[in-house]
């Protein structure tokens, strides 16, 4: 088929970065900080040979690592024409494409996120970097971001065909990819047809900039990123032992695995919560050593901390499951179980127990179920457990509370955090 090429997503957090391949020739699309690794091991294991690295735009909320991976594979950057950068990016406009192997893509410019964002498209799909997101658009009150333009630019990606992929450059809701046609169904921006209601609505939000956001565009314009450094274990223990520097583990687990499981003298900030406490950990002179479980988090959490401006940062490659693999020392603890997952666990027993009784003994036992079920529903929308909060009463949580022990208060997951790209 003609203009056919593979597509490779390598996500890293809510990113998504692209490699594209036809006849062993490729392309990188919104190359991440932290997954440089990545595009050298899949660059080499395809025995591909790099043309072309692309920003989508510049972004704000994350460090592109498009300077690092161009010159190691002496490749152009390309950019929108309206893109400032120091960089000697190759700037391309509408009707310009970037041809690799058999295949090419076409450049729209796509205001409305910045004004420096462009759409790529080519072998029926659509890259749309931070304009449409699947089910979902960018923000566009920074970096001449405009919702007019959106609005314009949200109207020509309609006209293409519904079969059309669609890959974005964020997601924050685990998807993947989407098509034209599911978006023109289920996106409200992209339903919405009334310019007016579209602004108004997009200029009635507020959204936290992302932290650091000036640091991070100016050294995406210049192209100043450093790659995230990984070291061993042996190299890890080796620069803590050394009198001469200064280094920290910094786990970034959830607090009740770091209890259960950790590095003596480490330190525990779980990825979920960085963002928050980034003032714990940047600005000071502290050298860090990322770890988790088995490294994904880490590599996530040295992203944000890059982005945020910390000095010397460094991930332990595999992790806490590497340090324990080559026999150095940990400190392990009995932890109680979580409230949550007690809930999960009794929960799912009595629907369980419910819907056998109800089958072989009575229907009046389909009750239990009904009833769970509509436990569970109130939980979710009034975010307030009633099950937790009786298992709180409960003499092993008591005890576990009175240890201060990170059981919880109620069944909600916290997510989130400011800063982010979309609307
Ligand atoms: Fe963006």
């Amino acid at each position: 088929m003609e203009n056919a090429f593979s597509v490779k997503q390598i996500q890293a957090g809510y990113c998504m970065s692209y490699i594209l391949e036809s006849d062993k020739q490729a392309v990188i699309i919104d190359p991440h900080i932290t997954k440089v690794q990545a595009y050298r091991d899949h660059i080499k294991a395809e025995n591909l040979t790099l043309k072309a690295v692309i920003d989508t735009h510049t972004h704000a909320d994350h460090l592109s690592s498009a300077g690092i991976v161009s010159s190691e594979y002496g490749c152009p950057v390309f950019m929108s024409a309206n893109a400032v950068s120091s960089m000697g990016i190759r700037k391309v406009s509408a009707g310009d494409t970037i041809s690799f192997g058999q295949a090419a893509l076409a450049v729209t410019p796509a205001p409305g996120h910045t004004d420096d964002s462009i759409a790529l498209t080519g072998g029926g799909a659509v890259f749309t970097g931070d304009v449409l997101l699947i089910g979902a658009v960018g923000r566009t009150d920074f970096q001449n971001g405009s919702p007019e333009d959106m609005f314009d630019t949200l109207a020509r990606l309609k006209e293409l065909p519904d079969e059309t992929a669609v890959y974005p450059a964020h997601d924050y809701n685990d998807q993947t990819s989407s098509t034209i046609g599911r978006q023109k169904e289920n996106n409200p921006y992209m339903i919405e047809t009334d310019r007016d209601a579209f602004c108004a609505n997009a200029r009635s939000k507020t959204l936290d900039k992302p932290f650091n956001m000036d640091a991070i565009i100016r050294a995406n314009r210049e192209g100043s990123a450093r790659e995230i450094e990984h070291i061993s274990v042996s190299e890890a223990r080796r620069r803590l032992d050394s009198p001469d520097e200064s280094w920290t583990i910094l786990d970034v687990r959830r607090p009740e695995e770091y209890q259960a499981l950790r590095i003596e003298q480490s330190q525990n900030i779980p990825l979920d919560s960085l963002s928050s406490r980034l003032n714990e950990v940047v600005g000071s002179d502290q050298q860090l050593i990322l770890s988790c479980l088995s490294g994904a988090r880490a590599s996530m959490a040295a992203g944000i901390l890059a982005a945020a401006g910390a000095g010397r940062v460094t991930v332990m490659t595999g992790a806490i499951k590497a340090w324990i693999k080559e026999n150095a020392p940990v400190i392990r603890e009995k932890v109680p179980v979580s409230l949550e997952r007690q809930v999960r666990a009794i929960a799912g027993s009595l629907v369980l127990l419910g819907s056998l009784l109800g089958l072989l003994v009575s229907a009046w036992f389909f009750a239990i179920p009904i009833f769970v079920g509509s436990g569970l529903l109130f939980a979710g929308v009034s975010n307030t457990c009633m099950m937790g909060m009786l298992l709180m009463k409960v003499p092993y949580n008591r005890k576990a509370l009175q240890r201060n022990a990170p059981v919880g208060g109620t069944c909600s997951l916290d997510g989130g955090g400011g800063g982010r790209c979309a609307m």
